[in-house]
Parts: structure tokens; sequence; C-alpha cells
């Protein structure tokens, strides 16, 4: 059978998680070229044994017989890179957010419809082996009716303020995964965002213009709240937990650890700390959100996350901000209409 064609843009972080896991883990696909701004990046495709490596995205898309973009370039550069596969007729995994402004994520997602190209966007911690239980449990009814949904999402410490300044900030950056959690645990749609933020790590995020301390409360149409707490810092590390309470009863998913093992003694009890930050947390989802990108590509299925779950999330993240900002709860229809 004819190998799946797939290329890779960007060979930062993320870049090479899914670089690894694709020429690993994927028999029936073959990484025919990279491409990264940076001459260094060479090295990561000599590493991988790619054939090609360019510097310039069009180059890319024109590798022969190429089906597959993966594009996992900063946020800036998503919007165009996926308009640019969309109309070379070449299918799409693109990582979060697609785009910070909401009309250009409008405007991409109809390039794309109309271009017939698959697209599916990287909100990978729907994959996570701990989080598919907590939403398996919710659809078989095991805790009835949602009520209150908790997510906690700490990160061990602050990217640099470099980072912060273009990252759209702190709701579209990191809260985003959150909001799409919210949203994929309770299968409905958020009609209210009320958002609180303060800056208690660090003086210079509040010059680059952002927060790094929240609690964000969503309300769904059918009157389910979500409550989410961050915090770019938590000096025991990555803090990734989530609580559904419903019904028939609460389901929770805890941090994970390197081991389980615990030291008791007469001081005390003590463990290691949780997984130090999302490459190692959620490795094995970014693997399975491949997996399926992948599968769903073969068998003509529905992406698992389409684009307009790209923009429904963006658009929570543009009603934190205004909530934030006017000290009020939002509609997200004063953010969509
Ligand atoms: N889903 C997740 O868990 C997750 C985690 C981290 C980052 N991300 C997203 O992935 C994207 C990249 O983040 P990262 O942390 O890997 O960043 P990074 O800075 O580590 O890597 C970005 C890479 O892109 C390269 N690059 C710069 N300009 C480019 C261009 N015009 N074309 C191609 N490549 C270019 C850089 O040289 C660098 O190698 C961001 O949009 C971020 O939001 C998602």
């Amino acid at each position: 059978m004819k190998k799946i064609n797939v290329a890779v843009a960007g060979l930062g972080r993320i870049g090479k998680i899914h670089l690894k896991n694709l020429c690993r883990n994927f028999p029936e696909l073959e990484v025919v070229a990279v491409m990264d701004v940076l001459d260094e990046s060479k090295a990561i495709a000599d590493e991988f044994n790619i054939p090609n490596f360019t510097k310039d995205f069009d180059e890319l898309l024109a590798s022969p017989g190429l089906d597959v973009v993966v594009i996992c370039s900063p946020t800036d550069t998503h919007a165009d890179y996926v308009v640019k596969a969309a109309k070379a007729g070449k299918q799409i995994f693109c990582e979060k957010p697609l785009d910070l402004s909401l009309e250009r994520v409008v405007e991409v997602l109809e390039i794309v419809k109309e271009s017939g190209a698959k697209l599916m966007l990287g909100f990978n911690r729907r994959f996570d082996p701990e989080f598919k239980k907590i939403k398996q449990l919710v659809l078989n009814d095991a805790i009835g009716d949602p009520q209150i949904i908790k997510i906690t999402s700490r990160d061990p410490g602050p990217p640099p303020v470099s980072y912060i300044k273009v990252s759209g900030g702190m709701f579209l950056d990191m809260t985003i995964h959150d909001f799409d959690m919210a949203r994929y645990i309770s299968g409905k749609q958020v009609k209210e965002v009320f958002a609180k933020g303060a800056v208690m790590v660090d003086p210079e995020i509040r010059k680059a213009g952002d927060i790094d301390t929240a609690i964000i409360t969503l309300t769904f149409e059918d009157n389910t709240m979500a409550v989410i707490d961050n915090c770019r810092k938590a000096v025991y590390g990555y803090d990734q937990r989530l609580e559904v309470f419903g019904s028939k009863g609460m389901a929770q998913a805890e941090n994970n650890f390197p081991n389980n093992h615990k030291l008791y003694t007469e001081s005390g009890v003590s463990g290691d700390l949780p997984l130090h930050f999302f490459l190692e947390r959620y490795d094995a989802s970014y693997n399975q959100e491949m997996r399926e990108f992948i599968d769903a590509l073969v068998s003509g299925s529905e992406m698992p996350v389409n684009g307009n779950d790209g923009l429904l999330s963006i658009a929570i993240g543009l009603a934190a901000k205004k909530s934030l900002e006017e000290n009020r709860p939002v509609k997200i229809d004063e953010i969509l209409n």
C-alpha cells in the first residue's frame, strides 16, 4: 500500500515531539520533508533521517507526492500556513491556536472548507488517557448529569517575557487548553464567561500586559458550570487535575507522577513531585492525537478536533479577556456576533 507522505513545519519543542512520534510509531506513513527557519534545525532532520530540509514553507509544500502537513511553527504563522496548505490540496494538522484574531480564524476556516482539506487542531489533552476515561464516564452516565467541572492547570514556571509578549496573553496561550477541555467534557456550548486575574508571580509579566494567575468561571447552555484555576508558577511542578461532579457521583483525575512510591517516616509522608511539564505529562496524548488524526484521514471520518473547536476555544478566550478588562460576566454571543 502507498505510504502517506507527511511534512513537518517548525522543529521546536512541540515539532520535535510530533516528528519523533511520526517517525517511530506510524509505519503507514513517511516523513518526506521538514522545515524550520533556523539552520541549526537541519541537525534534527539528520537525526531522524529525513531526506529533505528546507527553510521555506512553499518549498516544503512542493515536496513531490506530499499528502499531509503538520504545522508546529509559532502561532503567528499558523493561519498563513494553513491557508497555503489547504490551497495546495494538502491535509492539515495544526498546533493550537489557529490565530489570535477571531475574524482571521473565520476567514481561514472558510478557505479550508472551500478547499475540501481536512483540518485538525492540536488540542492534545483530549487524548490524555486519564481525561479520556473521565469523558467516557460522563458519556456512560456513570456520574449522572454533570453539574460542576473543575480544572486545575498550573505550570511549573512562567515562559520568558519575550514569549509572553507575543503569546496573545495567558487566556489564549495557556487557558485555551482548559477551555477546550471544559467543552470536551461537557459536550455543551459555553454561554457566559467570568474571569478574575492578577499578577502574583512576576511583575515583568504585568509590564508585558499580561497576568499570571486566574480563576475563570464558564457557564454552559444547560447551566452546567466549570471553574478553571490557572497559575504560571507552581513550585511543586506541573499541576494538571480534572474533576466532574454530577447527580450520580464524582470523577477525578489526579496528577501523574514518575512513580507512585511513598516514604513514610516519623516526620511525615513524602513522594515524588508530579511529572515536570507538558512534554512529560502529555507524552502519550501527543502520540494518540496523531494516531486519531491519521486514522480519521484514512477512514474519511470526522476530525476528532475540528476548526470549529478551535474557533470556539478562541472565542471563550476573548470573552475571558473582555471579562477581566471590564470586570463583568461576558456572554459568548458578544464575541461571536
Ligand atoms: N499542544 C500543545 O501542548 C503545545 C505545546 C507547546 C506549544 N504548542 C504550540 O505550538 C507552537 C510552537 O510552540 P513551541 O513551544 O514548539 O515553540 P518553539 O519556540 O519551541 O518552536 C518553534 C519553532 O518554529 C521555528 N520557526 C520560527 N519561525 C518559523 C516560521 N516562519 N516557519 C517555520 N518555523 C518557524 C523556530 O525556529 C522553532 O524551531 C505554538 O503555536 C504553540 O502554541 C502547543
